[in-house]
């Protein structure tokens, strides 16, 4: 007979997350407020809103007839003006990404074939790629070894490599992945652009909600010009405007763009991307905010946290 009290369950980050974001209340400052401009700034180019798509893999043609789901939600980001993200594709489809939509950050895979990583972050610059970046949460698989993804064995990456990266990069530098402020600020120190916040929909058990960390890391980046970016559960414009509150510089969606983008393709994306616009321009209408940067965490009310 199962002892419930002792089967190991480990707690699902997705499940926690997605409970903290919901834990998260807003206060309303209607008076003085007008709609507010949620046009944002992201390595020197002007986007509709802070809200961009995921590094998002593997998503070959969803439908008879269609083009990679890859392609299809580029093609959805330039519509709605958002900053694209694509995650571990070969060269051949990161072309075909970055023809739809240049305006594309590729986050490249951490393969123990470092040359590799190299010649990807190239590859993506030369057609035309706004950032390069890596994610650093992907080295172990959940069997005690290095990763193998697609073939290809993962590896850590160190202080010393991520500066060799950061310095061979002529676009911005990104580092997905980070969930302490011990590697914010590392990330920082060898230069990146830019962070992710992230647990990677989970690939550490019990990961602490990104959210959660996020002030701490503001706190520690203050004064750099690193700009933090959040994932994980940014579900709808509500949970967007809480990870701006709290100090992101911009969020990406996730899986909740997988069902627009599997039952409608571009369409369901552009119209999953302007209602999470539509959502975040009420919500800051409501608390007073004439532009994204005004949010702050005295607005939010987080059980057990007094800002
Ligand atoms: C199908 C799929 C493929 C993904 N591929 C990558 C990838 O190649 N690189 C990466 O950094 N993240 C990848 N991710 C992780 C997402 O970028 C994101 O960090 C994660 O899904 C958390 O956000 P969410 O909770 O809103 O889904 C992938 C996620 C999914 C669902």
């Amino acid at each position: 007979m199962e002892d419930k009290k002792y089967t190991g369950k480990q707690v699902d980050p997705n499940e926690i997350t997605r409970q903290y974001l919901d834990s998260i209340l807003l206060e309303q400052r209607i008076l003085d407020s007008d709609l507010p401009d949620i046009s944002t700034e992201i390595f020197g180019e002007t986007f509709a809103s802070p809200i961009m798509t995921p590094a998002f893999s593997h998503l070959k043609a969803l439908g008879e007839g269609r083009e990679a789901g890859i392609v299809e939600y580029a093609r959805a980001a330039k519509q709605v003006n958002a900053l694209n993200w694509i995650g571990m594709e070969t060269d051949e489809d990161m072309e075909k990404v970055l023809a739809a939509n240049p305006k594309t950050v590729r986050i490249i895979k951490i393969f123990a074939d470092r040359d590799l990583i190299y010649s990807q972050m190239k590859f993506a610059e030369e057609h035309g790629a706004i950032a390069v970046g890596i994610d650093i949460d992907h080295p172990y698989g959940n069997d005690g070894k290095y990763d193998v993804v697609d073939g290809y064995e993962m590896r850590p990456v160190s202080q010393e490599e991520l500066k060799d990266f950061v310095k061979a990069a002529n676009v911005p530098f990104v580092v997905k992945g980070v969930l302490s402020v011990t590697d914010a600020v590392k990330a920082a120190v060898c230069g990146a652009d830019a962070i992710v916040v992230s647990h990677h929909h989970g690939r550490l058990p019990s990961a602490v909600p990104p959210l959660l960390v996020l002030p701490q890391i503001v706190e520690a980046l203050a004064g750099t010009d690193v700009r933090i970016f959040v994932d994980c559960h940014i579900d709808n414009g509500v949970d967007a405007f809480k990870a701006l509150a709290l100090g992101a510089d911009a969020v990406s969606v996730g899986r909740a763009m997988m069902a627009p983008l599997v039952n409608e393709g571009v369409e369901g994306v552009v119209k999953k991307l302007t209602r999470m616009n539509e959502e975040l321009t009420t919500v800051m209408g409501y608390t007073g905010c004439l532009r994204p940067e005004d949010a702050e965490p005295s607005m939010l009310w987080i059980p057990g946290q007094d800002f």
